[in-house]
């Protein structure tokens, strides 16, 4: 059963498509990552899926219901931490995290009790009793992001939710997170940072300039790229050695400065054996040379790069 689910979805602005016919199917008890770089259109995406603004084409089924036809009756029952700041100046801590309840109709009782747990969760307690106004950027945003936990949902959708926190608060954040997961809610979660995503989401889309350019397990990512390394090569003179090296199967090359070149290949021992002989008969010295597995992050970067091509 999916919790989300999208069919191409648009969002044009003039001729400019910042969300380009994506389709998304997202299962429910699980965390969904939506990876990209700035301006790939997360933020727009995650505004058309809680409604908040309209799209320009396409169909989406939140938690059973047309999102289209019956918005505010998918409003009900999601939770939504946007981009943007939002903070009441004047209001203590615990007393805004009670008022965001009081809003969503949460009984008196158990308002209190979800307060004083949010406080310990979101470590704030020690600064309960402070005012909004004079909290750090990093706290503000933890209170942003805790008091929507004030109310019950099925299905919560986070705009970025991180950034502005210090490594400690950021992966408090995390474990609360998957902890409220294996409780039952559906998160939607929004980063740039592919380790969030790597450590968080049971599933990946990665979106760019508003099309979605994959979809898949955090394992099955590595599965599929995995394999592939990155081979740099330092020679001792100045040579053009990209024109030599170019005609190796299954072998990218990436960056060719004159003496260091670096190339990525999922079949690096072949590739490897091919570039050794080719330097060999062109009298090449090599100063250094290191064969290291591509990480996550360069994947991204060159998913993302390729889709821009
Ligand atoms: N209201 C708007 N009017 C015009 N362009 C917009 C509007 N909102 C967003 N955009 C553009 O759409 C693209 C995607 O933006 P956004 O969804 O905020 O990206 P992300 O959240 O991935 O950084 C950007 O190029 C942005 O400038
Ligand atoms: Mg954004």
């Amino acid at each position: 059963m999916y919790c989300i689910e999208a069919r191409l979805l648009s969002k044009s602005y003039g001729n400019f498509m910042a969300v380009d016919n994506i389709d998304l199917q997202v299962p429910s008890g699980k965390i969904f990552g939506f990876l990209g770089p700035n301006g790939a259109g997360k933020t727009t995406t995650m505004k058309l899926l809680t409604t908040l603004i309209p799209p320009t084409g396409g169909q989406m089924n939140i938690l059973g219901i047309d999102a289209i036809k019956s918005p505010l009756e998918v409003r009900k029952k999601i939770g939504v931490v946007l981009q943007q700041p939002s903070y009441e100046p004047t209001l203590s801590v615990e007393k805004a995290l009670d008022k965001y309840g009081m809003m969503w109709n949460v009984e008196k009782n158990i308002r209190k009790d979800r307060v004083e747990e949010l406080l310990v969760a979101f470590d704030l307690v020690d600064i309960r009793k402070k005012k909004n106004d004079d909290l750090s950027i990093g706290q503000r945003r933890r209170v942003q992001v805790a008091r929507e936990f004030m109310h019950d949902m099925e299905l919560l959708f986070l705009d970025e939710p991180t950034v502005g926190l210090d490594p400690s608060a950021r992966r408090g954040l995390l474990d609360f997170i998957k902890g409220k997961v294996k409780d039952g809610l559906t998160i939607f979660f929004t980063t740039h940072i592919l380790e969030e995503a790597e450590y968080l989401c049971d599933d990946i889309a990665i979106i760019n300039k508003g099309k979605i350019i994959a979809v898949d397990t955090p394992g099955e990512l590595k599965n599929k790229f995995g394999k592939e390394k990155t081979i740099k090569i330092h020679i001792s003179e100045q040579k053009d050695i990209s024109s030599l090296l170019a005609g190796i199967p299954e072998c990218t090359i990436e960056h060719d400065s004159g003496v260091i070149i670096t190339v990525r290949s999922s079949h690096s021992e072949q590739v490897l054996q091919d570039i050794l002989k080719i330097l060999a008969s062109n009298d090449m010295a090599v100063e250094d040379l290191s064969v290291v597995p591509t990480s996550l992050e360069e994947i991204f970067l060159s998913v993302v790069k390729n889709s821009n091509a």
